[in-house]
This record gives structure tokens, C-alpha cells and sequence, in this order.
């Protein structure tokens, strides 16, 4: 009888079945596709093009930030096709973390969707972090600041001497996860429109950003346009240049995966999830290229090493309510990127709960609101907790890569699944062969090496923690291992 007992490395790379047979698990499909790329612009446009864009110009790649935008949208694009074509053809919800259940088995699964769990939880409580502070001036400029011990928590540093500056809880940040937890409670519909109005705000901010600029573009700011080179490295080995900054920009693209997420959510599925992700990302790239290009056009880049660099640049050219546009673009600019990440973490969470590999209570969805109402809970008062009292630096650096490693590996599932299962029904294949996801490995996996050695020591340490609790809970919960 033993001889029929899977061993200990089959039972890690048991795999799912791929079922995609339309359940929405109780889940209401209620998003067209329009809502889906709405979700995606929602994620993506935030705090990367309104504050690194400066930071990574000034630092690292001079002008050609516009070509750092240009590199990570490129890997990006890669990494969107395969998205598009597992969330076509797999299905199944849990974005990368469902694709890989299908193409590598549990084990690799479960990395996946530890990773997600950061990618999302962490990047929430640090953008709370990001919505609080822009916040806080806006209250203070119209006479209703906070004091300020309601507005950092008690870990916090002082951001230039780095001594300890703490006070109560960052109130703000606080506030905002939970208003966005009841939000998201409500139901998947109503945070679409609210996320709609939001993100047409934001985008106006935009537009009025480049309507205004594009009258003030000083070429002579563009030269030297590659004052790094491509790549190069400083005294202490900090990496330089074009492809760093594009390991930096990533930032600013993540969130067009989590469209993914809805899968159990869309209306059509099969058609929509593609066109949500592909179309949310081109549009953020072209976005991106022309704030940056226009921002470095009007601002000598050394100059740009600042908070709030739009702003700045609008001040510079005399635009003086440039500060008041854009607090407007970022608040409500943040505030869908959180909506959408807290949303794409709750489901990712119901995906691995119905798996077995986290307990049940998080896949239960109540009947009336059609939403994971306890798993959304205890998100939301993680995240706030997180966001009120711990200063999340470190954590939040841990973003890009466990962003970028998830990438990675949904395009090396879609090479698996193209050699092991050529006959797989594909409504949306990524042209060319195996080529593309291919170069979104290379693509993906440089980006993961320009990123600096102690973010790749965390992160080996946060996926330790992940096995110790895969060996501790899912490994034996498991749905296949029953
Ligand atoms: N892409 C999102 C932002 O830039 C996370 O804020």
C-alpha cells in the first residue's frame, strides 16, 4: 500500500487541475471590461510618477528617466501578455498564484502567493503611509491640521537626521485602510464606481500637468541626457543609470496584475481580463513617458531630488496652484491605488483559502454582499495597524522584487504550460511563440538584479518565513493532499 503514497517531492509539486468552468464561488460577476482597465489604472498611476519620477531623475538616470519609463514598461508589457494569457486560458482566481498551481505545483504555488501577499498588504500600508502625508498638508493648509503626534507613529525616524521622532499612530493612514475595508465590504460594484470617479480625477491632474508644461520645455534641461550611461555604479557599488532607474520606476507600474485578481469578478472573463490588463498598462506607459519627459524638460534634473516633483516643477513655471492640483491627483491618485491592491489581496487570499493552504474563514463570502466580508476584516485591520505604527521603509522596498519574482514566474508558467500542454484552449496567446515570455524572464529577472543587495537578503528572508508556514499549515490543510 505505501508504494501507491505519493513521496514528500511529488506531494510539493501536485497540481491543479485546470477547471475553468465560469464558478464565480459566490463572488458577483458584475465588471465590464472597461471596469477591469479602470481597476488597472486605479493600481498603477500613484506614487511612482508623482514622487520617484523626480528622485530616480535627480539620482539616477538623468533625463533619460524617460528611458528608464521605457525599459520597465517593456518588461512590464512582457509580463502583461503572460498575465493575459493565463488569466485567458488557466483562469481560475489567485492571478500568478493560480497559474502556478497549474504549471509548477503547490509548493512554488504557495511561494507565489506569499510573495502576492506582500507584493499588495505591504505596498497598502506603505502607499497609507504616502495618501497620509499629502494629507496632513492639505488639512494644515485649509487651518485643520492634526496635532502632531496623530500623525506619525511611535517607531517613526526623522526623516533627514534619522534620529527616533515617534509619536502615537499616523492616524490618517489609519482611517484611510479602514474606510477603504467598509468600502470594499459593501460590495465589488460600488468600489468600481467609486474607483471610476477617482481615477477620472487623477487623470485630469494629469493632463492639466502636460497641457501646462508642454508650453515650458527648456531643451537645453535635457542635456546631458545620459549623464549615468546605462548602467555604472558609484563609490560604494550603487548601481547607476538607465536600468537601474528603470528597476526603481517599476514601482509605478504595479498594480495593472492585479486585474487579474477579478477574474471570479468579470463579466467576460476570458475577453475582458486581457484587454483590462493590456489596455491599463499602455495607457500608464504613454502617461508615463510624457510626465517624465516633459517634468525633466522644464526642470534641470539635479533639481528634482524632492517630495513632491510635479509640484515643484509647476511652481517653477509660475503655475502657483500647482501644489493645490496636485495634493487633489495625488489624494484621490493613492487612494484607487490602495483600493485596488487591498481589493487583488482579499482575492488572492480566497483563492489560497479555497485551496486549503489558509484556513476556510478567508474564502467565505456573504450572501447579501457577494464579498469576502471577514477575510476583507482582517486585511483591513492588518493593514491599518501596519500603516498606524510601524514605519515601513525596509518592508516597503520588498515590493519591487516580490512583484518582479511573481512575474518571472507566470512567464516561465507560460512556457510550461506551452510545452505541456499544447492543446490548452488559449483565446489570448501571446504572438510570436515562446518569445515573449521569454524575454519577460530576462527582462524581469534583470530588473530583480539592478535592485540593491539588502533587498534581496529580505527577501530570501520573508520566503523563509513562507516556508516555515507552508510546512506549519498548507502543506497538510492541503485540498489535493485530502
Ligand atoms: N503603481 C503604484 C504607485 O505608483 C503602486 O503608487
Amino acid at each position: 500500500m505505501s508504494s501507491a503514497q505519493p513521496s514528500f517531492f511529488q506531494q510539493l509539486l501536485r497540481k491543479k487541475p485546470i477547471v475553468n468552468d465560469g464558478n464565480s464561488y459566490g463572488l458577483k460577476r458584475c465588471l465590464s471590461a472597461f471596469d477591469l482597465a479602470m481597476l488597472g489604472v486605479g493600481a498603477i498611476i500613484g506614487t511612482g510618477i508623482f514622487v520617484l519620477t523626480g528622485v530616480a531623475a535627480a539620482t539616477t538616470s538623468g533625463p533619460a528617466v524617460v528611458l528608464s519609463f521605457m525599459v520597465a514598461g517593456a518588461a512590464c508589457a512582457f509580463a502583461a501578455l503572460a498575465y493575459a494569457e493565463l488569466a485567458a486560458s488557466v483562469g481560475g482566481s489567485g492571478s500568478a498564484y493560480g497559474y502556478s498551481y497549474a504549471a509548477f505545483g503547490e509548493f512554488l504555488a504557495w511561494i507565489i502567493g506569499w510573495d502576492l501577499i506582500l507584493e499588495y498588504g505591504v505596498a497598502v500600508a506603505a502607499v497609507a503611509n504616502g495618501w497620509a502625508g499629502y494629507f496632513n498638508n492639505a488639512l494644515a493648509a485649509i487651518g485643520l491640521g492634526l496635532p502632531e503626534q496623530l500623525t506619525k507613529g511611535p517607531l517613526a525616524v526623522h526623516p533627514v537626521t534619522g534620529e527616533a521622532d515617534g509619536g502615537l499612530v499616523n492616524l490618517p493612514a489609519v482611517i484611510v485602510v479602514l474606510a477603504l475595508m467598509v468600502l470594499l465590504i459593501s460590495g465589488v460594484r460600488q468600489s468600481a464606481a467609486l474607483n471610476r470617479a477617482m481615477v477620472f480625477i487623477k487623470i485630469l491632474t494629469i493632463a492639466v500637468f502636460l497641457a501646462v508644461a508642454i508650453f515650458h520645455v527648456n531643451p537645453d534641461n535635457w542635456s546631458p541626457f545620459m549623464p549615468y550611461g546605462w548602467l555604472s555604479f558609484d563609490q560604494v557599488g550603487k548601481p547607476l543609470g538607465v536600468l537601474a532607474g528603470a528597476s526603481i520606476v517599476f514601482f509605478a507600474y504595479i498594480g495593472f496584475d492585479a486585474v487579474s485578481t477579478a477574474v471570479d469578478e468579470a463579466r467576460n472573463p476570458q475577453r475582458d481580463v486581457p484587454i483590462g490588463l493590456i489596455s491599463s498598462l499602455v495607457f500608464c506607459t504613454l502617461i508615463y513617458i510624457a510626465v517624465s519627459g516633459l517634468l525633466t524638460g522644464i526642470v534641470y534634473y539635479t533639481e528634482l531630488n524632492v517630495s513632491s516633483p510635479v509640484a515643484f516643477g509647476l511652481e517653477r513655471i509660475g503655475v502657483n496652484w500647482a501644489s493645490a492640483l496636485v495634493a487633489t491627483g495625488v489624494i484621490t491618485g493613492l487612494t484607487t491605488v490602495m483600493l485596488v491592491l487591498y481589493y487583488a489581496l482579499t482575492r488572492v487570499l480566497v483563492a489560497m483559502s479555497r485551496d486549503g493552504l489558509l484556513p476556510g474563514f478567508f474564502s467565505d463570502v456573504n450572501d447579501k454582499t457577494h464579498t469576502p466580508i471577514k477575510n476583507t476584516v482582517i486585511c483591513g485591520l492588518v493593514m491599518a495597524a501596519m500603516a498606524g505604527f510601524v514605519p515601513l521603509g525596509a518592508l516597503a522596498e520588498l515590493v519591487n522584487i516580490g512583484t518582479l519574482a511573481a512575474f518571472v514566474m507566470v512567464c516561465i508558467g507560460v512556457i510550461i504550460l506551452r510545452k505541456t500542454k499544447p492543446d490548452l484552449p488559449r483565446p489570448f496567446k501571446a504572438p510570436g511563440g515562446i518569445m515573449l515570455p521569454v524575454m519577460g524572464v530576462i527582462s524581469c529577472g534583470a530588473l530583480i538584479a539592478f535592485l540593491p543587495p539588502h533587498t534581496h537578503e529580505r527577501f530570501i528572508y520573508w520566503l523563509l518565513v513562507g516556508v516555515v508556514i507552508y510546512a506549519c499549515y498548507g502543506w497538510r490543510h492541503s485540498r489535493l493532499r485530502k
